[in-house]
């Protein structure tokens, strides 16, 4: 904290000292920024500075800060009405929103829609209704995994044990095998294509076989892209063998979208890059630019659960639909289109300057959802924690906020309307503040 404090200007440093006294102290916090107000991609702090935004407030501001036609939506749906509980009510604005989402949604059936008001509860609700519609108790998840942090949740959630550490006992019922990361395999591949078929190899042949029947098992809860674990691209074989390992057996697929999905990595679901259709999809974060919405989105055959079985009394919140109807007309007018070229140009221009970063170990991702493994060598793979803490402080130091995920990679998640000028702006920005964590720890 005191790093942090040294970097923080008068107005800040004034806010930090009160939130220390009141504010839960489990936060994260890696730097002293403490927002102003916000334009697309940049935002300004209490002490007038400004910043280009790589973290959209963990992957939420799909159409930047304050986007001047969410603004509008959301404040026309305020003056209308702020709430019915759709629960208990009829309330259109929900209706409206579920359409759409059936008409986006990743598979080709009909679909349902439950909302919540965030990802761990969209998560909760997902199990629930596997186990419902299965009667089946048992769930598959994967090592490094992150889901939220409710009890059913955070059964699944293994990126950090941070996260776990002292709530155990957790949800039973869950058991977890490696998710296949190309860069660094948990199993031996040796004999299989890729580390993709390994971890279904393992999955049937070992777990099925010896620990958890397949036919006690409601459901694979998964992410197509691996998120806070450190935005880890599956091989092509990982998820469409997973659907056919799932309809082998009968256990219902839930994706879990939540970082993933709304046009973040150039389609509405990263599931859609390798052709997999879920059974159930898990959104919250980029659905509605900030306004707090998650949506259990699953094909009607599969949301069959009778009145009363699942509820909430906020979930599907007015305004924050008005908000995802206006997210989702902007991704679809040009946001996501922008989000693979943007992306495919960052990307690039990482390619451009990884030569002279002996800490770039990897470069992967799709659209705006791009990731960065630093290392302590490209030869022995190390892991380089206290480097990639550095660069975000360094990040910072120059006008740029960044985040981690994984134990030492960091990601660049920008908004989904990121200008090509601001992404110049940012490489450049990025390439001295790691220059400068690598003169400090290489
Ligand atoms: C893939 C994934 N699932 C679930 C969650 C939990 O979402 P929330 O923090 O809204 O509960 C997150 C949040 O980071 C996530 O990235």
């Amino acid at each position: 904290m005191t790093e942090i404090m040294m970097k923080a200007g008068p107005k800040a440093k004034q806010i930090i000292e009160r939130d220390q006294n009141v504010i839960t102290p489990s936060y994260m916090r890696d730097y002293p920024f403490v927002i102003d107000h916000g334009k697309g991609a940049e935002v300004w702090d209490v002490d007038g500075r400004r910043y280009i935004d790589f973290t959209s407030g963990i992957a939420v501001l799909s159409t930047g800060h304050a986007h001047p036609r969410v603004v509008k939506a959301v404040q026309d749906q305020a003056a209308r009405y702020l709430h019915m509980a759709g629960t208990d009510f009829f309330e259109p604005m929900g209706v409206v929103l579920a359409e759409k989402l059936n008409e986006i949604a990743p598979f080709e059936e009909p679909a349902r829609v439950y909302f919540s008001n965030s990802g761990t509860e969209a998560v909760e609700a997902a199990l629930k209704l596997a186990r419902h519609y299965t009667g089946r108790a048992q769930f598959i998840g994967f090592i490094g995994g992150f889901h939220g942090r409710t009890m059913g949740a955070l059964a699944f959630t293994s990126s950090k044990f941070k996260q776990r550490a002292d709530y155990f006992p957790m949800m039973p019922g869950v058991t977890h095998v490696p998710y296949p990361d190309p860069y660094r395999p948990i199993l031996n591949g040796d004999g299989y294509a890729d580390a993709g078929e390994r971890v279904l190899a393992y999955l049937e042949d070992t777990i099925f076989r010896t620990m958890v029947p397949a036919e006690e098992v409601a459901a694979v809860l998964v992410e197509p892209i691996q998120g806070e674990g450190g935005y880890i691209v599956p091989p092509d074989s990982f998820l469409p063998g997973l659907r056919a390992l799932c309809d082998k057996h009968g256990i219902l697929l839930i994706m879990d979208e939540i970082q993933s999905g709304i046009g973040r990595t150039g389609k509405w679901w990263a599931t859609e890059h390798w052709g997999v259709e879920p059974d159930i999809v898990c959104s919250a974060k980029g659905i509605a630019s900030g306004m707090p919405l998650g949506a259990v989105i699953a094909r009607k055959s599969v949301m069959t659960w009778g009145r009363g079985a699942q509820g909430s009394t906020y979930g599907g919140n007015p305004v924050a639909c008005a908000a995802a109807l206006a997210t989702i007309e902007l991704i679809e007018e040009g946001y996501m289109q922008n989000a693979v070229e943007v992306g495919e140009y960052l990307i690039d221009g990482l390619r451009e300057i990884a030569p002279r970063h002996p800490s770039i170990g990897d470069i992967r991702g799709k659209g705006m959802m791009i990731g960065i493994e630093l290392v302590k060598s490209p030869q022995t793979r190390e892991y380089a924690p206290d480097l990639m803490h550095t660069t975000i402080l360094r990040g910072f130091d120059e006008g740029l906020l960044l985040l981690g995920c994984g134990v030492s990679a960091l990601r660049f998640m920008p908004p989904l309307n990121l200008t090509r000028e601001l992404a110049d702006e940012a490489l450049t920005m990025f390439d001295r503040a790691l220059s400068r964590a690598e003169d400090e720890h290489l």
